[in-house]
């Protein structure tokens, strides 16, 4: 695929997500259905509650990544330097989009070279697990990491896109196996990553001993990947079903923690209050991270950005400081609720 081809189909994915409806239709989260443990005299003062976190050995002011979303293209490099500037500035990490435009035309690098932006924040570059079968090896990781400074890359994994995209990969045979050895050769850390349809239990199984840094189990309930995939294809829904299905988050996440406790895990996909955050991070995740609701602000400023995520950091403070929780260490260990 050339440049403009790929940057093209970039610009579409992000004109659909901006104008169409692309959430999960008939599903949610799930995490409507738990409640936290809301406390009278918490004992606590909103004022001095600790919202730091340490994850992947940088330390963030709060358990919060901003999600993967977009490389490549030239509004792309906009979109990047304001994420980045608003994750410098609020002290959290942030996810790059598919990298794969960048190693494929060198010249879409510059739209990934964020570091001048965001020199100490905790920077996650991005690749998809189907290019191993298209001649991606470790070599092309190390390089993706290493252009941009990095700290980790994220794989994503994502059939149901890729099957529902013209043209999208559609050979995932054999994917474990590779994942397993290129995880050995990458000397930075690796994560793997849905894209909102989720991880189930079954492959949080088969990849809890690989060696991943972390696991993003990227459920359902916010975007639909493969809804914006037939908008960009037909301009309309064609298949209403297939287009709704994935693990809803809180699902996912409570299926991974149960198979594998001690493993670093993210909570993402449809987290879009400060309480989806508190309640992600109660049922076992160590921070969420947060992608489509970012993209209208960070086409607008990195002020935009950061109002948006400070008052997420303020509705998750509210929730900590109602629940008796002075630091995230407390939140995670809440019983919460179900309705
Ligand atoms: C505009 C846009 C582009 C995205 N591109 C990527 C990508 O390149 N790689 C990736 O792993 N995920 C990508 N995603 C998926 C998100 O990281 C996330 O998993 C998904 O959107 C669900 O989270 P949300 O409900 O907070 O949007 C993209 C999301 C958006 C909105």
């Amino acid at each position: 695929m050339d440049t403009l081809e790929l940057a093209t189909r970039k610009l579409k994915h992000l004109d659909v997500c901006l104008n169409y409806p692309v959430n999960y239709q008939t599903r949610t989260t799930g995490f409507e259905f738990y409640d936290l443990p809301y406390q009278a005299l918490p004992e606590t003062d909103l004022a001095k509650l600790d919202s730091r976190c340490t994850f992947l050995s940088k330390p963030l002011s709060a358990p919060i990544l901003i999600g993967a979303m977009t490389g490549g293209a030239e509004k792309a490099k906009l979109i990047n330097k304001n994420l980045a500037l608003a994750a410098e500035q609020l002290g959290l990490g942030l996810m790059l989009g598919s990298q794969r435009v960048m190693l494929e035309h060198p010249e879409a690098s510059e739209s990934f070279a964020v570091r001048a932006y965001a020199p100490s924040c905790l920077l996650i570059g991005n690749l998809g697990v189907a290019q191993l079968n298209r001649g991606y090896g470790s070599r092309e990781i190390i390089r993706a990491i290493e252009t941009i400074g990095a700290d980790a890359l994220a794989l994503h994994t994502n059939p149901l896109q890729e099957a529902l995209q013209e043209a999208g990969d559609e050979d995932f045979s054999g994917l474990l196996a590779k994942l397993e050895t290129i995880i050995k050769e990458v000397p930075y850390p690796l994560l793997l990553k849905e894209v909102g349809q989720g991880l189930s239990k079954e492959v949080v199984n088969q990849v809890k001993d690989f060696g991943f840094a972390a696991l993003d189990i990227a459920g359902a309930g916010g975007t639909s990947w493969a809804r914006v995939e037939e908008f960009v294809r037909y301009g309309e829904i064609r298949h209403a079903e297939l287009t709704d299905w994935g693990i809803p988050t809180a699902k996912a996440l409570v299926d991974a923690k149960q198979v594998t406790p001690a493993h670093t895990l993210i909570a993402s996909g449809g987290i879009r209050t400060g309480l989806d955050i508190a309640k992600a991070l109660a049922l076992g995740a160590d921070v969420v991270a947060i992608a489509r609701p970012l993209l209208a602000p960070a086409l607008d400023s990195a002020e935009a950005v950061i109002e948006k995520l400070q008052d997420l950091i303020d509705e998750l403070k509210i929730a900590m400081h109602c629940t008796g929780a002075k630091d995230i260490a407390a939140l995670k260990t809440l019983e919460l609720s179900k309705r």
